[in-house]
């Protein structure tokens, strides 16, 4: 048997996903189910998290099932991913091992390895959840690599329910980059290109400059989606042009790829477009859009305290969807082993 992994929603057909957000509304009226009665999911964070933490943990319980979280490196051995190295670092334990004893135990591995930052062509290749992938037994779940496929269903999800439909062709969608101290991941600004031409929408990708355009990967797939679902991509650079008529606003910062690992380069370009910080001026430029982020959001920086707390701010309704949208998926994936 092909085991079937939630890696991307584009392993994923529309018909599939359409399932799965109609699971997920199941759940969300009736939230209890026996889909994982008597299974175990191992969640495994290299890196922080509130919602996917919490929501898979209760999802789990939900379902009549059990949630084991490991913090690799933290509370768990340090993990090895590379093929044929000489193992006299830090790492107690190689990948072949970790993901094949892991599925003796249990039924599920949720995974989430954001990039390091030091190196894109090393992070593009994704490889802690492949490797994960690659030799476990059991099926895999991304919770937030260098795409975010959970948000991405919460996401629509959120989308559906304001616009009262899953067809979301003519949506005017602005993806729009934002100011942030740091430099971020780009999984979400992939993973919003992608669901959103998945879905037919017509895409504006807002950054300030052609360097905080995505990876060409997430570029050129979501181009294909948009070709495929009657949609559209595009990149603008004038905050004015894109948010005029649009009907979705979503926001994410994150770092410029050709500076990977060369931050303190970029930080005085990120610096000097402080001003793309989604405010109710550009909000009243849209044709009465509703504005998400997939949280964590620092007010009055990415987005202001009147736009998160405004009636068109979905985020919270977003951030409830991960919940049922991971047990929609959870339940599909389990039924593998039943
Ligand atoms: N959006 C999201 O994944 O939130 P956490 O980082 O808190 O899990």
């Amino acid at each position: 048997m092909n085991l079937r992994h939630f890696l991307t929603t584009q392993d994923w057909s529309r018909a599939e996903l359409d399932a799965l957000l109609a699971q997920a509304a199941a759940f969300k009226r009736a939230r209890i189910g026996r889909q994982l009665e008597g299974k175990a999911i191992a969640l495994l964070f290299f890196n922080s998290s509130m919602r996917t933490r919490t929501s898979f943990e209760l999802g789990a319980h939900q379902l009549g099932g059990k949630a084991i979280v490991l913090a690799p490196g933290k509370d768990a051995w340090p993990i090895e991913f590379g093929d044929g190295t000489v193992m006299d670092g830090e790492a107690e334990e190689h990948i072949a091992e970790v993901a094949r004893v892991l599925s003796r135990y249990v039924d599920l591995i949720g995974v989430r390895a954001f990039p390091k930052f030091r190196d894109w062509a090393v992070d593009r290749e994704d490889a802690v959840i492949r490797a994960f992938a690659r030799y476990a037994t059991v099926p895999v779940i991304n919770m937030e690599t260098i795409t975010h496929p959970c948000q991405e269903l919460a996401h629509v999800m959120a989308l559906s329910e304001h616009f009262g439909t899953t067809d979301l062709r003519g949506k005017k969608y602005v993806l729009t980059w934002t100011y942030h101290p740091k430099p971020l991941n780009t999984a979400v600004a992939n993973s919003a290109l992608l669901i959103a031409t998945r879905y037919g929408m017509d895409v504006t990708l807002l950054c300030p400059t052609p360097e905080y355009v995505l990876d060409q990967r997430y570029m050129e797939a979501s181009r294909r989606n948009a070709a495929e679902n009657g949609g559209s991509l595009r990149v603008c650079h004038d905050i004015e042009e894109a948010y005029r008529g649009a009907h979705v606003v979503y926001a994410k910062s994150w770092g410029a790829l050709p500076y990977f690992g060369r931050w303190e380069q970029e930080k005085p370009i990120r610096d000097a477009y402080r001003h793309f910080i989604v405010d109710e001026a550009k909000m009243a430029l849209t044709d009465h859009a509703v504005f998400s982020h997939c949280l964590p959001l620092r007010r009055n920086v990415k987005a202001t305290d009147a736009v998160m707390d405004s009636p068109a701010c979905i985020a919270i309704d977003e951030a409830e969807n991960r919940l049922h949208v991971q047990k929609a998926v959870m339940a599909a994936l389990a039924e593998q082993g039943a």
